[in-house]
């Protein structure tokens, strides 16, 4: 209990830090700025210009040093600072001093349903940025989880896009006060790897606005944020990184988008398009650097000597790109020009604090059921005193850190779940034992970062299951880690997985533990849902994400108990693939065909449209195997009495009032979600949409009224025909709840 006190007061400390914490006034689009922008455009020759937009090496651009501009550093990635590569290689340059704090994958900051911590995320994420010198984080990611195979959907923030663009907002903001850039990533239409070089997308306009924008559209509108990354893939024929439609039309016309486009490293395809079509800086265009050609690899980008040539050559004003340069001018007096940019700090603890708080705050409980082998109490929290405790799987000694692609990390320390158990319990007189239960991934390396295990294993399925079993008939609990890893055709950038059951042989291992031990709990590892055939056999389910540098720590508070769990699902645990819309119109939805069969483009298809997740399994009267949105606690909480002042409105804006109530035994957290239908439309809509959430901690026996507001946005749908936002008068319900699917109060209202 002390701990947790101290730990209370320490997340106080440091949550009056950030309040008092003086956000440093840098110059941004103030007239000050925008002079010193002309200024130094006007200063500079045609060469700098030219210097600023493309890359001189894996992750730096050029400065203007004559003009005293220094070189501008970006790194990877979403979860923490990536360890620095050599000058053009992938390969970590092995220094001493880049080891970092892993903070949780976004699912996990995704699944809190909580803005604060999206804010100390994109706040301690910032300072080790600032430490590591490095001006523009490579992240946050938020393209929608339209299928989960998806291999990089434990990057971004699940199905719902105002989930999304709710969890996005602060995160940036709260990084790029500190002047350092985020670069909102990877803008758009980036939902599957495996083709993610060639796939061409066809949407319709409505699922572009309604589902694959809007985290997007706030990063830019709310959040302001700095830098947006192109994706690999095309939209409309033309590749993301330089799109005529979603860079110049909806980027900068639309949404007044002043900061910089920055491909995805060798996203850029075409000079011309690179040109006119709203890139800025290109980044990685495949060179191998210094060795390839006489001189400088660099210079062969498109945005590099070719474009030079091309103005010199009359082929092109100095109008593009003055526009480019003004907006890496901006970038530069955001960041490397900031004089006022604090100082920054690396594996602080309160970074790992922020690691760990989000980590606890992101684990979702699915299941926890009473048994009679407990008299009736449910399985979780365990009780470790005086047990023997069986630990299995693989999942449970793995270093998650390392791997998965650009996201991957040299986190000064990872707690792996056993070892979280085996610290949290070290004096409770209990006895701890392992069974490796099953063997998928040994290896440990990436770029040249190594976890340094040794997870070799030869044994034989059938002989790890056995002896698991063995163990499991005289253990009080035993608790189970399996799930996915960060390998090929796993959780794992560049691969999409190739089917949504659990590797391994895990399924074997799961059912036989249950059928031998009545207090099996499961954990499930992974950044995607996977299918649990035997959900009914195991009394205790938790989903525990990729949670980074203090995962362990986090999962053993919240299976003993000091933590309760308060996470939410963001996006929906599906049966089996038959239950998902982009899977439910043939390969021309996903991954899609190839164009004239050569394997050069392949056009995919999203034909669910807007029927994306929970708003799929509506349409088509599914039933999940957990709902979006859902998330147990070792309490229970009632929501009741949904109200409104009026229930008539002509602008869409609604302010609905609900009572909370800890009906339960112990404190804990719960996420009050409002989703509203359209009951009469023009065009089909979607059941109902998550407009409004927010997440209330009590006391037991505490009550609070929660506000949820609405304005007409919330109400709209996007009209191909006015190519605009359109709410249509008419009978809307507002449904209240804790999961998609258990919504209790409802409230009917009218929009005039
Ligand atoms: C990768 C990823 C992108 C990353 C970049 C730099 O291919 O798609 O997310 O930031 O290259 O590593």
């Amino acid at each position: 209990m002390l701990k947790k006190t101290l730990f209370i007061c320490l997340m106080m400390v440091s949550q009056a830090l950030l309040a008092q914490h003086v956000k440093p006034v840098y110059l941004d689009d103030t007239k000050d700025m925008e002079e010193r922008i002309e200024d130094a455009l006007k200063r500079m020759t045609l060469a700098e210009k030219i210097g600023v937009i493309h890359a001189q090496s894996k992750f730096s651009s050029a400065g203007v040093k004559r003009l005293g501009m220094p070189d501008f550093w970006t790194d990877d990635g979403p979860h923490g600072v990536r360890p620095d590569v050599l000058w053009d290689k992938w390969e970590q340059a092995g220094q001493s001093n880049d080891s970092c704090v892993a903070f949780p994958a976004l699912t996990c900051l995704a699944a809190t349903w909580n803005g604060d911590m999206s804010e100390y995320y994109g706040h301690a994420l910032g300072e080790e940025a600032l430490y590591r010198g490095k001006d523009m984080i490579l992240g946050p990611g938020v393209n929608i989880y339209r299928t989960p195979l998806g291999g990089r959907n434990f990057e971004y923030m699940g199905e719902d896009p105002y989930l999304a663009s709710r969890m996005v907002v602060s995160y940036i903001h709260e990084m790029q006060c500190l002047g350092v850039a985020s670069c909102v990533k990877h803008y758009c239409l980036n939902n599957e790897e495996e083709y993610r070089h060639q796939v061409n997308v066809k949407v319709s306009d409505r699922a572009l606005r309604e589902i694959y924008l809007p985290a997007f559209e706030s990063a830019v509108t709310e959040a302001g944020v700095w830098g947006v990354m192109g994706a690999y893939n095309l939209y409309n024929d033309e590749h993301n990184c330089h799109n005529s439609i979603t860079l110049n039309k909806i980027l900068k016309q639309e949404w007044g988008f002043r900061g910089v486009v920055v491909s995805d490293w060798g996203g850029a395809h075409n000079l011309d398009q690179a040109v006119r079509n709203g890139l800025d800086m290109e980044f990685g265009t495949w060179t191998n650097g210094l060795t390839e050609g006489a001189s400088n690899a660099y210079d062969m980008y498109y945005l590099s000597k070719q474009y030079q040539k091309a103005i010199l050559e009359g082929k092109y004003t100095e109008k593009e790109l003055n526009d480019k340069v003004r907006r890496v001018l901006r970038l530069f007096f955001r960041t490397t020009m900031n004089r006022k940019k604090p100082y920054g700090f690396l594996c602080s603890d309160e970074h790992y604090q922020v690691a760990r708080a989000i980590a606890e705050e992101g684990i979702v409980l699915l299941k926890n059921e009473k048994v009679k082998e407990l008299n009736n109490e449910t399985v979780l929290p365990i009780d470790p005193v005086g047990k023997k405790i069986l630990v299995v799987g693989e999942n449970a000694i793995k270093m998650m850190t390392v791997g998965g692609g650009s996201s991957s990390l040299k986190a000064q320390h990872e707690i792996s779940p056993l070892q979280g158990l085996q610290n949290r319990l070290k004096d409770c007189n209990c006895q701890i034992e392992f069974a490796r239960g099953y063997v998928g991934d040994v290896t440990g390396n990436y770029n040249g970062v190594t976890t340094g295990q040794n997870l070799k294993d030869e044994r034989k399925p059938e002989t790890l299951i056995a002896e698991a079993v063995e163990k499991a008939k005289t253990a009080d609990y035993v608790i189970i880690f399996g799930g996915l890893n960060k390998s090929n055709h796993q959780d794992c950038e560049g691969h999409d997985r190739k089917s949504m059951e659990l590797p391994y042989a895990q399924d074997n291992l799961i059912t036989a533990l249950a059928a031998v031990n009545k207090k099996t709990i499961y954990v499930n590892i992974s950044g995607n849902a996977v299918c649990m055939p035997w959900r009914k056999q195991v009394p205790a389910i938790v989903q525990g994400w990729f949670l980074g540098s203090e995962a362990g720590t986090a999962l053993a508070s919240v299976l003993v108990g000091d933590v309760n769990p308060s996470g939410k699902l963001p996006f929906t645990w599906y049966e089996n693939l038959k239950q998902v819309g982009a899977h439910s119109f043939g390969e021309e939805a996903f991954p899609g065909i190839w164009r004239d069969g050569k394997k050069e483009i392949i056009d995919e298809e999203y034909k669910e449209g807007i029927y994306v997740g929970y708003r799929w399994t509506d349409k088509q009267k599914l039933k999940p195997a957990f709902a979006f949105g859902h998330g147990l606690s070792y309490t229970t909480f009632k929501i009741s009495n949904l109200r409104a002042e009026n229930t008539v409105t002509t602008d869409g804006e609604m302010t609905f009032k609900v009572d909370v109530t800890n009906t339960g035994k112990v404190a804990g957290g719960e996420v009050v979600q409002l989703y509203i239908s359209d009951l009469k439309c023009s065009v089909d809509r979607p059941v109902k949409e998550l407009k409004a959430f927010q997440k209330v901690f009590l006391k037991p026996g505490e009550t609070q009224t929660i506000t949820l507001d609405t304005d007409k946005r919330a109400l709209s749908f996007w009209d191909e025909a006015t190519n605009d936002w359109k709410a249509e008068p008419g009978d809307f319900m507002a449904q209240v709840g804790d999961a998609a699917d258990n919504l209790s109060c409802k409230l009917k209202f009218i929009l005039r």
